[in-house]
């Protein structure tokens, strides 16, 4: 395995991620996997499972502070969130969303947002849309501001898009999901995150763009995956077709909490081993 892999950490693998390694990742076939992170436990678990990429999602609104929408996230939560867990971390590449209201009117606006995430510690921003935002990522990208582009479908614009549907299905979508990526790749993003589309163009996409392509409901053939944390840990109930729950936390954390109210209850805990002479 070349020094340079992004596979799982160890003494053949690099000792932080970087945009390069995930091109790297794509050149090889060798996909690598993304997870949202909120906070330091999470983040620094994920570490140690080797996740490439961590990301601070504007989901942090709907998965930890109880919005129905990712639309209520603000770039405060933003900046907290993405301090919590680039603190946490070393290994994992540290992305993090700019939230909605942050740069739909302007590279100025963009820009400034963007800033402000990198002093928290991301080292990629990511932003929705595509041929539409394209001076905000060449804004960004120009300041040095590596910029990972959202298509498919966009949470942001949930209301616009009559809700959460896999977007792209017919001839005249996915092209223009194609020339939305193309457009995106030429402003200089370095990776794309493709949310709820086909797998076959999907797979289009990732064959036709030359930056990463990170897939959520977007089929195998993408060159990274994305899920949140908690529908992949089965923490949230969440079930929807692309979901892999690949642990049962909600199940085994009321366990644990059951039996910890039992034993206060029934006096067995604190024993003796847990109290002070
Ligand atoms: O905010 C988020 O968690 C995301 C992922 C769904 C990709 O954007």
């Amino acid at each position: 395995m070349s020094t340079e892999s992004p596979a799982a950490p160890g003494p053949a693998s690099p000792a932080k991620i970087r945009l390069r390694h995930l091109q790297l990742a794509k050149s090889q076939g060798q996909p690598f996997a993304m997870l949202t992170a909120y906070d330091q436990f999470a983040a620094q678990i994920f570490e140690a499972a080797g996740i490439e990429v961590l990301l601070i999602g504007d989901s942090v609104g709907s998965t930890v502070l109880g919005h129905s929408s990712t639309t209520a996230t603000t770039h405060q939560d933003m900046l907290t969130f993405t301090g919590a867990v680039a603190r946490s971390v070393h290994r994992p590449l540290v992305m993090a969303d700019l939230a909605f209201g942050t740069y739909e009117s302007g590279p100025t606006d963009a820009l400034r947002h963007g800033v402000e995430l990198i002093r928290a510690g991301a080292e990629v921003v990511k932003l929705e849309g595509g041929v539409e935002v394209t001076a905000q990522v060449r804004a960004l990208v120009d300041a040095g501001i590596p910029v990972c582009g959202h298509l498919g479908f966009t949470p942001q614009s949930v209301n616009s898009l009559s809700g959460h549907r896999v977007q792209g299905r017919d001839e005249a979508g996915a092209e223009k999901l194609l020339s939305d990526a193309l457009a995106l790749e030429e402003a200089g993003a370095s990776a794309i995150v493709l949310e709820l589309v086909p797998a076959a163009v999907a797979a289009r996409v990732t064959d036709a763009v030359s930056v990463p392509i990170i897939g959520i409901g977007a089929g195998p053939d993408c060159d990274g995956q994305v899920l949140v944390w908690q529908d992949m840990a089965g923490l949230s109930g969440f079930q929807g077709k692309f979901v892999k729950a690949f642990a049962d936390l909600r199940g085994d954390l009321q366990q644990a909490a059951e039996q910890y109210r039992t034993e206060v209850r029934e006096r067995s805990y604190p024993g003796a081993e847990h109290s002070f002479e």
